[in-house]
């Protein structure tokens, strides 16, 4: 009687674990389907760097080079613009669409013409759209402006090819 007892009860507590751990694996696979926020900030982050790039690249005419961050600039506003992101109530990939194109392809144009003036004015309009869009997105403490020096100390914007010096 007393070793029914016992076994019905080692048999409960079991299930009791069993179930318990279903819950917490329950648990984990409903956090793995939320969907995840869009990595806007990073995504920003690499806006902020393709225009440095392209500004020190434009600054000495390495064309080709300037085209190739004109492209990876491209690609991120891309992604931002079809990720449909919505931010404390602002609708960021809409303001994208509508407000960034036309100076990111103003900009491109001088890149393809190969034209120093018309890139510097092309930049400082490019520039002012994103701080304009910051403004729209309650973002307005956010503040790009035309950079002074690269921030990457190993990398050359020339044309020329770059050595370390090794071979
Ligand atoms: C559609 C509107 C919009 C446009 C256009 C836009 N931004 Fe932003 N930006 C935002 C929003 C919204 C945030 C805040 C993101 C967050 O909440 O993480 C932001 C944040 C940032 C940040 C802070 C993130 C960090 O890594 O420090 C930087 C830098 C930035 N933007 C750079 C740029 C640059 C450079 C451009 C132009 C090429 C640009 N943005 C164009 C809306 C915009």
């Amino acid at each position: 009687m007393v070793l029914a007892m016992i076994l019905a009860a080692v048999a409960l507590w079991g299930a009791v674990a069993a179930s318990r751990r279903v819950f917490r694996l329950e648990e984990r696979v409903k956090a793995l389907e939320q969907p995840r926020p869009y990595p806007l900030g990073e995504q920003m982050g690499y806006l902020q760097r393709y225009i440095e790039k392209l500004y020190f690249a434009g600054q000495a005419q390495n064309w080709e080079l300037a085209d190739f961050y004109a492209r990876e600039l491209d690609e991120t506003v891309e992604d931002i613009m079809s990720a449909k992101v919505v931010k404390e109530g602002v609708e960021v990939s809409k303001l994208m669409t509508t407000m960034l194109p036309p100076a990111e392809q103003g900009l491109q144009e001088a890149v393809q013409a190969r034209d120093p003036e018309l890139f510097q004015t092309r930049y400082g309009a490019l520039v002012d759209t994103c701080n304009a869009c910051h403004q729209e997105a309650k973002h307005g403490f956010m503040n790009i402006t035309i950079p002074d020096r690269p921030s990457v100390t190993n990398q050359s914007f020339a044309p020329e090819r770059g050595t370390g010096g090794g071979l």
